[in-house]
């Protein structure tokens, strides 16, 4: 078994630390914050991410997890060192490289002969080459390992992958990666440096892209009296299409989604090709996020001033407590700009938040809901399920849902007397 260090206790570095160590490999996880680290060494994690506490407590049990303070204290013993520093956006798209070059910088001395330096953030193509031209050092291997790692499903994503793509200048380097993943069954796909950083951009951009084609589509059916639910299925059997990344929804986002397409479309305008199909589904997005929040509007009496709009969900997606780049968010941002007085329920956010703080945050469904001109579900919590709508309707001033998620069915909605708007349907 080997000895790992992890650079980065996010979300990323952490689920790799966590899941390398359950493997059986001894890891030490580093991290600059120190509150967060001595969190971990308490086991605590800092975010709502399924089986990830069960599997670091359980690492740090068989005493082969561990967290400190400092990139130097993890790499200066370790065989195999990851990188996953944050990448955030510039404003013209690009990414911002500055953390892995303090990063590169801070251990580059201290590897030792023969480690091997693993890439998993998502970076711009060429990062792995200008990594290895900023090390000097001829000894030391520079891999790229993107991560497929999805929020919410993170653990298992990490254990059970859909494939392992390893980018490497030299086989034998990326056979030692590989290596450290021989306990799971999964395809395991080595490439150059470039092609491993481009799959995983064009990964997410793909994804993104397939979203917006679904949600215009459902707009479409919108228009035409098909069914949106009816029309994922049928092409979801073919598995050219395949059936996953078909539901519509208020517009895609996260911290991955809107930063990876806008890189990627950069990228592209800085080789020189005009990357359209990309530059529009980003566009589109925009567009799709405004349409979400016109219907919101649409739904209000007109005659009436000032009114109540709850809102259910300001996650960017259900399963996480993550807010960047919510979707929700955008959405209530063009309604606060109608002056409306908006209140706000998610399961996982309990304060006033930052980033729309003319939200009201109440931490009950019900009192969410009390006397609101419309309720617009933003994210797909099971939770809301569980919710008694009947009681919704009956407190609410107009019973107007805008179900962005289609998480309810429009029958039976209409029967407790909502008037019902879906996406698509
Ligand atoms: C995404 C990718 O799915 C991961 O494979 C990737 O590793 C990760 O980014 C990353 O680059 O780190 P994540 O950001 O957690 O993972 O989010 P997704 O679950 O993919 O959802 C992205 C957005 O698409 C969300 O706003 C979600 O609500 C939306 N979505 C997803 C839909 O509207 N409909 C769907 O059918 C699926």
């Amino acid at each position: 078994m080997a000895e790992i260090a992890v650079i980065g206790a996010g979300y990323v570095g952490l689920t790799t630390g966590a899941c390398l160590s359950q493997l059986g490999h001894d890891v030490t996880v580093a991290d600059i914050d120190i509150l967060r680290i001595e969190a971990l060494q308490r086991g605590e994690i800092p975010f709502v991410e399924p089986q990830l506490s069960e599997i670091v407590n359980s690492g740090i049990r068989s005493n082969n997890l561990k967290f400190v303070i400092g990139a130097e204290n993890a790499c200066k013993n370790a065989e195999f060192s990851f990188l996953c520093l944050p990448t955030p956006p510039n404003d013209d798209g690009s990414t911002d490289l500055s953390f892995f070059q303090i990063g590169v910088e801070e251990i580059s001395d201290l590897l030792p002969p023969n480690a091997v330096l693993i890439n998993k953030s998502t970076v711009p193509v060429g990062t792995a080459a200008s990594i290895k031209n900023q090390l000097q050092r001829t000894d030391v291997a520079v891999v790229s390992n993107p991560e497929f790692l999805a929020e919410g499903n993170a653990v298992n994503d990490f254990l059970k992958p859909s494939r392992i793509v390893i980018g490497a200048d030299a086989p034998e380097d990326a056979a030692r990666v590989a290596e450290l993943y021989a306990k799971i069954d999964a395809p395991i796909l080595t490439t150059g440096w470039e092609s491993a950083e481009l799959i995983k951009h064009t990964a997410n951009a793909f994804l993104a892209m397939k979203l917006t084609f679904v949600n215009e589509i459902a707009t479409l059916c919108e228009r035409t009296d098909a069914d949106i639910q009816d029309v994922a299925m049928g092409i979801g059997y073919d598995p050219r299409i395949g059936a996953s990344y078909l539901n519509p929804g208020p517009g895609w986002g996260g911290s991955c989604f809107p930063k990876d397409s806008s890189s990627l479309a950069f990228i592209a305008r800085e080789a020189g090709f005009n990357f359209t199909l990309l530059e529009h589904t980003i566009d589109l997005n925009r567009k799709h996020v405004e349409r979400t929040a016109m219907k919101v509007l649409e739904m209000l009496p007109q005659e009436i001033h000032n009114q109540k709009i709850a809102a259910w969900g300001l996650t960017f997606k259900a399963g996480t407590d993550d807010l960047r780049s919510s979707p929700a968010i955008d959405v209530l941002h063009h309604l606060v700009a109608e002056e409306n007085r908006i209140c706000a329920y998610d399961p996982t956010v309990t304060q006033q938040i930052a980033q729309i703080p003319e939200v009201h945050v109440e931490t009950d469904p019900y009192i969410c809901a009390e006397n609101a001109d419309v309720l617009v579900i933003l994210t797909e919590w099971e939770e809301f399920k569980e919710v008694d709508m009947a009681r919704i309707s009956e407190i609410m001033k107009s019973p107007n849902l805008v179900d962005t998620r289609n998480l309810f069915n429009r029958e039976q909605m209409e029967k407790l007397g909502f008037t019902y708007l879906g996406m698509g349907v």
